[in-house]
């Protein structure tokens, strides 16, 4: 075929580490308790994060609030470096820092509509409870407010000719996107929590 594909988009899916049904646990308590102790948080989200609680609006660098989150930090840092460099940024010699951190807990019903994060250049999350059937994190095409007069695709398309991509929720897991990626969680439609930490990279 004389096609070749250019400006790709790059998601990095990786278990955060071996056998860490432990580490996540320990989380899955933290952001509970978080919850629980947050007035300002549950307020912030009453308004924007309806049904659900984060604590974005409130407590959002977590890394340097308890050292479970700090150990998590130094976890992820190793993903976003081999990211990273999979994406072949040239970072000028500075160093990745993660910039935000925060937790995320989705009741039955819960949804986070679509969006991207500014002011960094990764983004992802770690997924600390995800029961069965919760939904998972959506990924639209970059490119699709341009598409104007273009058809739509069909049904059957190659993965990567769709025009989103949903990434299953499953405990343990790390997603990494770049920060420009637009990305959404559909309501949850289970009997049970869903709960998350969200965060961001920059490099100064
Ligand atoms: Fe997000």
């Amino acid at each position: 075929m004389p096609i070749r594909a250019w400006f790709p988009t790059f998601i990095y899916c990786e278990p955060l580490q071996r056998g860490g049904a432990r580490f996540s646990a320990e989380l899955a308590g933290e952001c509970r308790r978080l919850r629980d102790y947050d007035a300002a948080g549950r307020a912030w989200s009453a308004k924007n994060y309806p049904g659900g609680y984060t604590s974005y609006g409130s407590m959002a660098q977590l890394q340097k609030f308890s050292s479970t989150f700090a150990t998590l930090e130094r976890k992820l840092t190793r993903h976003v470096r081999a990211f990273a460099r999979a994406l072949e940024l040239d970072l000028r010699g500075r160093e990745i820092c993660m910039t935000d951190c925060w937790a995320n807990l989705m009741p039955p019903a819960a949804a986070h509509s679509l969006h991207l994060h500014p002011l960094s250049f990764i983004s992802g999350t770690y997924y600390v409870a995800t029961p069965s059937g919760c939904p998972g994190l959506k990924f639209e095409d970059p490119r699709l407010d341009r598409f104007m007069a273009a058809p739509p695709r069909r049904p059957g398309a190659r993965a990567e000719n769709q025009t989103h991509v949903t990434y299953p929720a499953e405990t343990g897991q790390v997603i990494l996107f770049e920060s420009w990626l637009r990305h959404e969680v559909p309501p949850n439609r289970v009997d049970a929590e869903r709960i998350s930490i969200s965060f961001n990279y920059n490099w100064a």
